[in-house]
């Protein structure tokens, strides 16, 4: 077998082909990659969250009365957030996300905001492991009849798995408590209101170029009335407007849109915010007061009313301002220096729409919204939506929508079978060059019973060759769902697992690690022939060849599904590198192996022959000689 390459057949690809698509699903936020460790900091948990969720959930009354915590909103400490806890006398523990896990010597910033109504409450912090010993403890005192932020550092003295954070006030007084905090100081980057470090490291390890957030179904909400508003995401945590989440949980959205800004720049990756194109998702449950407005394909769609669309698109227009106005000239770009980032974000695409229904209700306030953005804000890049893709569907109509208002990119989603992905690696060959360009948002190869394995993640990786192959049409890619959290996943399969102090990637996510470190700006055409394999076989076998401006490398990917051994022939044709020094990684397994992950080493391929093993993947990259 052999792979041919053809140096004088080259061209330019896009540089931002592989990202992260983040949706706060699977626990993947408040509790996951938001480095909070208390739940219910905010006593804003309710029905809406989860049918039996109520104010106190995650606390309890730990005096050995087994009450009920006291629950009040007369004095609120925002309207965003008006309950809190009243503490007469008595001791509450919080039991953080299953348990909160701590390090012996690691510090811990712990805040609340509290009012003493009747005087001064003296009051102790700790935190108690499971085994009923005290590993932290600090002392702070309320002093203030109106709510005043108090905070301490907690530095344990062993670890804890699953420590619970006690809150004991000095006997017979009475405490308002409501935001109660607990971060680690080690954060990503450091950053206080930050992310949990080896999550956010396992995502950074991606090399992603974009990130989309914050969702998927989350963006555009089950019903109106709960679209991911940007702007109660942002400003003080306490203002914030708390959001029941359509994966059945609550969002504090601590981690907000300044917070996903901000990810983005420490991780060197353009901000691809997705904001609903003012009608909510499609398999939304909840009616909407506003229904009668609409006119729908399906007849259960509503959609912001139209008096209120002008408010709507202001919004939209307004997060613009947000992310790249002049902190001294626009009113928005003030609010994001106030929250301590006067340089602007530089935001380059905008998401409107995920996976709508093309109903007429989308239409026309899709059409209404990219028309403003568009006019104010021309060089924008806007992600418009193909619609949901199965058979049958209005896809098609979404890309004929998208084609008629020349969006630039459209975003595209597909779960499909592995079998799927090996016999459409031609799926976007015919794309049209001239008209918009494909983000393929989400997919994933799925397997009854959606395990991911070594045979998905091949899978995987032979399609993207095919989508490496076309990067002149399509832009940026995906994976989807990024992050699950054990024991609360609404979807699977996911790329990264993790439970409160493990991160456990899945092979997929080594696939993307390895399209992500090993992308190129410059696609050089190769055929790969495979001796006297039948036609079906060959399909099981890809290539590409990319060439990296920054590192000065060729990089050639093999994907070999095929259960045996091939020696393969490299024929760089006149391409000037260094074949002594080939850094060959390799990613093997059985197809229903879940725990492999690639190995790296330098090996001299002077002949030009390479082994591939079975079910593999290969990367091997040359430096450029001079
Ligand atoms: O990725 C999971 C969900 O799949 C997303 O929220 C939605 O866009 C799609 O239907």
């Amino acid at each position: 077998a052999g792979l041919k390459v053809f140096p004088d057949s080259a061209k330019g690809i896009s540089d931002k082909l592989i990202g992260i698509f983040f949706e706060d699903i699977n626990y993947g936020a408040d509790g996951g990659l938001y480095a909070e460790l208390v739940q219910n900091r905010d006593f804003e948990y309710n029905q809406a969250d989860r049918k039996n969720w109520t104010h106190s959930y995650a606390w309890t009354v730990s005096d050995g009365s087994d009450g009920v915590l006291e629950i009040d909103t007369v004095m609120p400490l925002h309207a965003n957030n008006r309950h809190y806890a009243v503490l007469r006398g008595n001791a509450v523990k919080n039991n953080g996300y299953d348990g909160i896990p701590v390090k012996k010597g690691a510090k811990y910033r712990f805040s609340l905001y509290g009012r003493a109504p009747e005087g001064n409450v003296q009051l102790e912090v700790s935190l108690v492991g499971g085994n009923g010993l005290v590993v932290a403890s600090e002392k702070i005192k309320v002093s203030s009849k109106n709510w005043k932020k108090v905070t301490a550092t907690l530095m344990p003295s062993a670890d804890a798995d699953s420590a619970e954070l006690f809150i004991t006030p000095a006997a017979g007084r009475t405490l308002h408590v409501d935001m109660v905090s607990l971060f680690p100081h080690a954060t990503f980057k450091g950053r206080e209101n930050g992310l949990r470090a080896d999550l956010a490291e396992i995502l950074a390890g991606l090399k992603p170029k974009f990130v989309r957030f914050p969702g998927g179904c989350v963006a555009h909400g089950n019903g109106v009335d709960n679209i991911y508003d940007w702007k109660g995401s942002i400003g003080e945590l306490y203002e914030r407007k708390p959001l029941s989440n359509l994966w059945g949980y609550h969002q504090t959205r601590g981690l907000g849109y300044h917070e996903y800004f901000l990810f983005c720049e420490d991780l060197g990756a353009e901000p691809l915010p997705v904001l609903a194109a003012g009608v909510p998702c499609q398999n939304s449950s909840v009616p909407s007061a506003h229904s009668h407005n609409l006119v729908t394909t399906n007849g259960q769609q509503c959609g912001v009313p139209m008096e209120q669309m002008p408010q709507y698109i202001q919004d939209v227009l307004d997060l613009i301002e947000y992310a790249n106005g002049d902190a001294r000239t626009s009113r928005w770009g003030r609010v994001r220096a106030k929250a301590g980032h006067p340089e602007p974000f530089n935001m380059k695409y905008i998401g409107i729409g995920n996976e709508d229904l093309i109903s007429p209700a989308f239409v026309e306030r899709f059409t209404m919204i990219c028309n403003a953005v568009s006019e104010k804000y021309p060089d924008i890049k806007i992600v418009g939506t193909s619609g949901p893709f199965y058979e049958g569907s209005d896809y098609t109509y979404g890309w004929q929508l998208a084609d008629s208002m020349h969006i630039p990119l459209v975003d595209e989603h597909y779960y499909v079978a592995p079998g799927w992905m090996v016999n459409n690696q031609d799926f976007y060959d015919n794309y049209d060059r001239d008209k918009p360009h494909v983000y393929l948002g989400e997919y994933a190869a799925h397997l009854p019973g959606r395990q991911s394995n070594v045979e998905t993640a091949l899978t995987e990786a032979l399609y993207l060759l095919s989508v490496e192959r076309n990067a002149d049409v399509v832009e940026m890619t995906s994976y989807a769902p990024l992050l699950a959290k054990e024991g609360h996943t609404q979807w699977r399969p996911d790329l990264i697992y993790f439970n409160n102090t493990k991160v456990k990637p899945t092979v997929d996510y080594y696939v993307q690690k390895l399209f992500g470190n090993n992308s190129g700006e410059v696609y050089i055409a190769s055929k790969l022939s495979a001796g006297n394999l039948p036609a079906t076989a060959m399909k099981r076998q890809g290539a590409s060849v990319v060439f990296n401006k920054e590192t000065d490398t060729y990089i050639v990917k093999i994907a070999n599904l095929l259960p045996v051994a091939t020696s393969l022939a490299l024929d760089l044709g006149n391409i000037p590198v260094n074949l002594s020094e080939a850094e060959v990684t390799v990613l093997s397994g059985n197809p229903s192996d879940t725990g492999v992950s690639p190995q790296t080493k330098v090996v001299g391929i002077a002949d030009g022959n390479v082994e591939l093993l079975p079910y593999s993947f290969t990367v091997i990259r040359l430096k450029k000689l001079y």
